[in-house]
């Protein structure tokens, strides 16, 4: 959670971590400050808000200086209001800093500081680390040395930069569980949680790892050490996206645009990876562990949210193509449950942000227990995928809105090409194959397709803005489709929304049905399409109001639901990757007509980097 950003070099400092602010924004929008260092002192400015409210009110981008700090905030410790919004300072000010993360043991800190005669601003775990290394700074003179001694007794996770009014030249970055890093300009140098926050002034960056620090200098010069004081090696590497895949490119909302980004971003998880002529699939990031996957007993699906979601499809599609088990797992459950890991286990976490701590946290377990580890992440450099042993990238580009969604087709088409590759070594045949990656490469014109009727959505969010509350209902690979189209809604409209198998609604949802209930069916034409014909049956029986999202030229459905959204017959393991498409559209101008702030969903951050 929560953005950093810290400059230092020849330029004004305040506006180039304001524009970082604005970039990093999406991953808390709680509060936000902005720190300098100007003739000897800092100044803090920071309030409550959003990174615009932080400009407009206390004119940030025309503070002094050349070297700074920024944070925009998801709170964790202390509500948000200004005291609690970062930066930090010490009691004397004169060290100041941003920290994403949490402090566990902040609490037992904090009564040492208290006992020793310290005063504290704000409610947070930050301040208490600032005031900390203000307290150690004083007895050794250096800050490296005062943040070294401070990232040495504390628990719990942290990204943070730290400067200091007595060592203007002087900036320190140090991560344990949260992001940071480091880009490295001419002349300048700028931390940041993620690469969107320096693009437009380097390319070139160094993605810090866990228990190491950055200190940087003015000069140009900068060292990477562990917390430890053990130098430490850290490769240079570029930025993979350009400048307009974190901007808006003329749609209003980064989620309209991320959803129509789909048809491409669809290709270019595809690209150099399927095989039409051979019905198979190439993965390089998975080459070194080709034995392992050809001798797998069970596979285990790690992830939370959106990515939970994408497993759970990844489960149907694992199963029946190459006949392996599968489980699937809360990341937030599986490490505290103990779970069973066999010799022969393969673990995949799945996330787009590569960065959530939950996620994290399994796969360390899973690691501990002796499993292969892989990654299916999108952000290139992340801690997961990093972490793991081998994996495959989404390359789905910057995800910006908060509410997933291009991400999540792009983890379907990993998964399915990762089912297809386990199917091929397992047995599957040629033909079949042949056409399950014949159906995979037409995905993209159909997506297309579907957009091109985004009007048909649109005008069923109208008629239903106004609802309290909304039902997901599908069948076998389609029920994560349902449990995913229920979150994409509650999270940016705060509509009560649940998904459920289709035939479990008679075991008690249906209780709920009446005039005021919609209910998006996804009712595809496959083999369980009478089935589910039956429970749209019993809908209307109570009426309910029913969407349903269809086969094209699906006749019979137009007389028995209220709406029908068609898309493009396709394979039956693949209709989830389409079925999502209508469900994000509806969830998002359902949101727009009730005023809500799309990109920015209320309590929620893009990436979860707490537990
Ligand atoms: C999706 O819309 C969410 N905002 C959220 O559930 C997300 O999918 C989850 O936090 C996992 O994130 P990750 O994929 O970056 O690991
Ligand atoms: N724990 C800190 C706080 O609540 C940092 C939260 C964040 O990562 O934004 O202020």
């Amino acid at each position: 959670m929560c953005g950093i950003v810290g400059y230092i070099g020849p330029q004004a400092a305040a506006p180039i971590i304001l524009n970082g602010l604005r970039r990093l924004e999406y991953r808390g929008y709680d509060s936000a400050g902005i720190c300098t260092v100007d003739q000897g002192g800092i100044e803090i400015r920071k309030r409550a808000g959003k990174v615009a409210d932080l400009e407009q009110a206390l004119h940030v981008s025309s503070m002094p200086g050349t070297t700074g700090i920024g944070h925009t905030r998801w709170a964790t410790h202390g509500v948000p209001n200004d005291p609690n919004a970062h930066p930090h300072a010490d009691a004397s000010d004169t060290i100041a800093l941003v920290h994403n993360g949490i402090i566990e043991n902040y609490l037992t800190i904090r009564k040492k500081l208290v006992k020793a005669g310290y005063q504290l601003r704000s409610e947070t775990d930050s301040e208490v680390l600032a005031v900390f290394i203000g307290m150690l700074y004083e007895q050794t003179g250096s800050v490296e040395q005062a943040v070294r001694a401070a990232l040495g007794e504390v628990d719990g996770t942290f990204g943070l930069v730290v400067v200091s009014s007595r060592e203007p030249d002087v900036m320190i970055g140090a991560r344990r569980g949260s992001p940071l890093v480091l880009g490295i300009g001419s002349g300048e140098f700028i931390f940041a949680s993620d690469a969107s926050a320096i693009i437009a002034h380097t390319r070139q960056v160094v993605y810090l790892h866990d228990n190491e620090m950055a200190i940087v200098h003015r000069d140009g010069s900068y060292v990477t050490k562990t917390i430890g004081n053990e130098a430490t090696v850290s490769a240079i590497e570029e930025i993979e996206f350009e400048l307009d895949a974190i901007e808006k490119g003329g749609f209003d909302h980064f989620m309209l645009k991320e959803i129509f980004e789909q048809p491409n971003t669809f290709r270019d998880g595809l690209r150099g990876r399927l095989q039409l002529e051979d019905g198979n699939v190439r993965l390089g990031g998975l080459e070194s562990v080709r034995d392992a996957l050809r001798t797998a007993q069970r596979i285990v699906i790690t992830a939370c949210g959106t990515s939970w979601h994408a497993a759970l499809v990844g489960e149907y599609l694992i199963e029946s193509l190459a006949r392996i088990p599968v489980e699937v797992e809360y990341a937030s459950e599986f490490r505290y449950r103990n779970p069973i890991i066999q010799p022969n286990d393969v673990v995949i976490a799945i996330s787009q942000s590569g960065e959530t701590a939950d996620t994290l946290a399994a796969i360390r377990e899973a690691k501990m227990k002796g499993a292969t580890v892989l990654g299916m992440v999108n952000v290139v450099g992340s801690t997961i995928a990093r972490e793991t042993e081998a994996g495959v990238y989404l390359h789905a580009g910057p995800e910006i809105g908060v509410a997933s969604t291009k991400a999540f087709t792009s983890q379907l088409c990993i998964l399915t090409q990762f089912a297809l590759l386990l199917g091929r070594m397992r047995g599957l045949g040629q033909l079949e194959g042949r056409e399950l990656a014949k159906e995979l490469d037409a995905i993209p014109a159909k997506i297309q397709r579907i957009l091109e009727r985004v009007e048909d959505v649109e005008a069923i969010a109208r008629e239903y803005a106004s609802a309290s509350n909304f039902l997901y209902l599908g069948r076998g690979v389609n029920f994560p489709v349902a449990l995913e189209g229920a979150l994409k809604l509650k999270e940016i409209s705060y509509i009560h929304a649940e998904g459920y198998p289709a035939a479990e609604m008679k075991h008690g949802p249906i209780a709920l049905i009446d005039t005021n209930m919609p209910v998006v069916f996804v009712a595809t034409k496959d083999d369980i399409y009478d089935k589910i014909v039956s429970n749209i049956e019993e809908v209307r029986a109570r009426s309910g109001r029913v969407i349903a999202i269809a086969t094209e030229g699906d006749t019979h459905l137009h007389s028995v639901a209220n709406h029908v959204i068609e898309i493009p017959e396709t394979h039956p393991l693949l209709t989830p990757i389409l079925a999502s498409i209508p469900m994000q559209l509806l969830a998002y101008y359902i949101a727009v007509q009730r005023g809500c702030n799309v990109d920015m969903p209320r309590n929620l951050a893009k990436s979860v980097t707490v537990e």
